[in-house]
Parts: C-alpha cells; sequence; structure tokens
C-alpha cells in the first residue's frame, strides 16, 4: 500500500498550538467580551509590527479587506482598477462588488504575477488604482509599479492574501502601496480556524477610516459617519492568531526549505517559477507547470498524492463573470492556467513526503520521455 500524502491536512499544521488554543479560550470564555476586545487590539499591534507597517485593521476575512481598500478611497462609479488576470476570484470580486471595472493584466509566464510592462497600455482617464496580487507567495515587481503608479496617479492596493512575510528588497508585502490586504483563511501560511482578514496601511487618515468603515461606519458608538459594513475580525479568530503569529516565520522557513527540496530535486523537464533577485517567496503555494498536467496529476493521485490547481479557469472565463469580461483573451493566463500543478507544501509535511513526491513525479517524467 501506497504513502497516502494529503495536498493539506489542516488538524496536523494546527496540532502544535492545540494546548495553547484550549489554554487560552478558557481565558477569552472567561473574560464575557466577544468583540473587538483585548486580543484584536493586540494582533493589529503585533502584525503591523510584524510586517514593519505604522497601523492594521482586523477585518472579518480576505474578501472584504480588498473591497473595504477600494472603498476607502471613494473612486468615481465604474473607476478602472488594474488587475492581474490570473488572480484568485476574490479580487475581481471586489473590484466588481465596489461599482468598478476590472480592467485585465496579463501575468509573465516566469513569475506568475502582474507583468509591469504591460500596465501602462492599459492606463486610461478612468483608471484610479492598480491592485497588485502577490501570488503564490512571490511579491510582484513593485518597484516599476510604485514608479507607473507616481506617474499617473494611482493608488496602490496590494492582495497579500498569500503573502504574509514575502519580501522585496527586505521590504515586507502590503508596506509598498497604500493598503495591504490580508486574508488569513486556514490554509493560509498564517491561518485563523475560521474566517479572518486585515488591512495594513502606513497612512493615520486611512487607517481611522477603515477602522469605522468595518464597524457601520462609526467612530463614536451609534453616530455613523460613513456608510460602512460589519467586518470587525472576530475576537476569538484574534486570540488564535495572536498564538500563532509568532510561529509564523518558523512556518515560512518549514516551506521554504521544503521548495527547496523541489528545486534540487525535480525533473528538469518541469517548469519551476522563477524567483526575482532580493525576493523572498514564502511558498503558500508550490507550483510546478507542464503540458502533462493531467496526466501527471492522475498519476500522483494513483500514488496516494494529492494536488491543487491554483486555478483552474481565470477569473474572464468563469461562468458566473462572462458579462464583465466580453471578447477580453487572456493567452497567457490560459496557458498557466492549463499547465499549472501545485504540489503539497505545508507545515504539516515533511522532508521525506516531498522526496517521496519528487520521485514518483521524476518516475512518471522518465515513463513518459
Ligand atoms: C489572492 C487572494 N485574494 C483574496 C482572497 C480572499 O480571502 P478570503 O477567502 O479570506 O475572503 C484569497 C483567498 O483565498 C486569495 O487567495
Amino acid at each position: 500500500m501506497n504513502k497516502i500524502i494529503p495536498y493539506e491536512n489542516l488538524k496536523t499544521s494546527n496540532l502544535f498550538f492545540e494546548d495553547l488554543f484550549k489554554e487560552q479560550f478558557i481565558n477569552f470564555l472567561n473574560s464575557g467580551w466577544y468583540i473587538l476586545g483585548k486580543e484584536v487590539t493586540k494582533f493589529e499591534e503585533n502584525f503591523a509590527n510584524y510586517c514593519n507597517a505604522k497601523y492594521c485593521i482586523g477585518l472579518a476575512n480576505g474578501l472584504d479587506a480588498l473591497e473595504i481598500g477600494l472603498q476607502v478611497f471613494n473612486f468615481p462609479e465604474k473607476s478602472e482598477i488594474i488587475v492581474p488576470s490570473n488572480t484568485y476570484i476574490a479580487t475581481i470580486l471586489a473590484i466588481i462588488n465596489s461599482g468598478h471595472v476590472p480592467v485585465l493584466v496579463e501575468p509573465n509566464i516566469s513569475t506568475y504575477n502582474i507583468d509591469e510592462n504591460l500596465i501602462e497600455e492599459k492606463i486610461t482617464s478612468k483608471t484610479k488604482a492598480i491592485m497588485v496580487v502577490h501570488l503564490y507567495g512571490q511579491i510582484a515587481q513593485m518597484d516599476k509599479i510604485v514608479e507607473i503608479a507616481e506617474k499617473y496617479n494611482l493608488e496602490i492596493i496590494e492582495d497579500c492574501a498569500q503573502a504574509h512575510g514575502s519580501k522585496l528588497n527586505n521590504k515586507f508585502a502590503g508596506t509598498f502601496g497604500n493598503i495591504g490586504a490580508f486574508s488569513f483563511y486556514p490554509t493560509k501560511n498564517l491561518g485563523a480556524l475560521g474566517d479572518a482578514g486585515a488591512i495594513i496601511t502606513n497612512s493615520e487618515d486611512l487607517y481611522l477610516k477603515i477602522k469605522a468603515l468595518r464597524n457601520y461606519g462609526s467612530e463614536k458608538k451609534y453616530y455613523n459617519k460613513f456608510i460602512g459594513r460589519n467586518s470587525r475580525l472576530d475576537e476569538l479568530q484574534a486570540l488564535f492568531l495572536n498564538i500563532k503569529l509568532p510561529y509564523l516565520d518558523q512556518i515560512v522557513d518549514h516551506k521554504v526549505k521544503l521548495a527547496q527540496i523541489y528545486n534540487q530535486i525535480l525533473h528538469q523537464k518541469i517548469i519551476k517559477s522563477v524567483i526575482l533577485e532580493h525576493s523572498y517567496h514564502t511558498f503558500h503555494i508550490y507550483n510546478i507547470r507542464t503540458s502533462k498536467r493531467d496526466e501527471l496529476k492522475k498519476y500522483l493521485l494513483e500514488n496516494g498524492i494529492r494536488t491543487e490547481i491554483h486555478y483552474p479557469v481565470s477569473p474572464n472565463k468563469q461562468e458566473g463573470y462572462q458579462k464583465y469580461f466580453e471578447n477580453i483573451n487572456t493567452p497567457i493566463s490560459e496557458e498557466i492556467h492549463q499547465t499549472t500543478l501545485s504540489l503539497p507544501i505545508s507545515y504539516a509535511h515533511t522532508e521525506e513526503d516531498v522526496a517521496y513526491i519528487c520521485t514518483v513525479i521524476n518516475n512518471f517524467f522518465e515513463i513518459n520521455e
């Protein structure tokens, strides 16, 4: 019987923290304070510090972080927002939900991040912001993107849902633009035990407004300065995140080590992602590309190895989104969607797991030479 290797096992990944979760849950229960209490405040301070940002506002999830990150600027209706064409659907949905127009820019085929050389040709008088996504855990070419934003007077919102702790030139994801939006969905490198999200920013004005927006637009109880929403980071999730945050570097180090093993052992026919100079890729996802993706995925499953595809369909080809993207073709994204495969990489996976996965993949390529 082959060994079974899951793509992800959250129970095992969180086992290390279980005693602390239980112990501190009792304190939470006894405190009687369940909404916007000391755990949320502590997490906001600690996460801002971790990212080297001035402010953090805890929110309900990553989609809200992106939506509030747009809403805070009060752009005119139907403003155009530049966004990579191969992102997860949430980035696109945030733009549509905010009443704006997503303008797709193709990614670089080697890094999978927005191709900074294709941005300027998409800028019009209606363009108000660039929503960058640091996909899979690697930061986009922010130096160039910041230059473009300054030249055209655009805001930058960074989707950091996959980039906790990622750095470029020693600068953290979320601190290049005006807003860094995070998700702490349980599978993320810093994952809660439910939904959670946050925004980081260095602007006091944005901080104060976002803090109000997440709580019914209220700065003072029962007075509503803005039309806000309920997107408060849950106090219990903040408690879990406070327990895990000190271990984020340890989690990422482990994943980086596993990625190095993949990079060293995997067959040379496999396309691996290119890492930029001075970039610290945190490998939320370790993906490879091959024209034999579907056959390889099947072969791995037959050998007990579960994989995922991030993502099988590009946002502009999604059934529910057709009306927003009529006649828009994104051949580079298509190529990625048809060839990409995400291999197991988590805190729960071991170096032996990865060595075994490499052996099975290399066998596949030898058989199919
Ligand atoms: C790139 C990206 N953006 C946004 C989100 C949305 O986060 P959430 O699921 O917490 O709303 C995700 C989550 O998977 C994501 O991967």
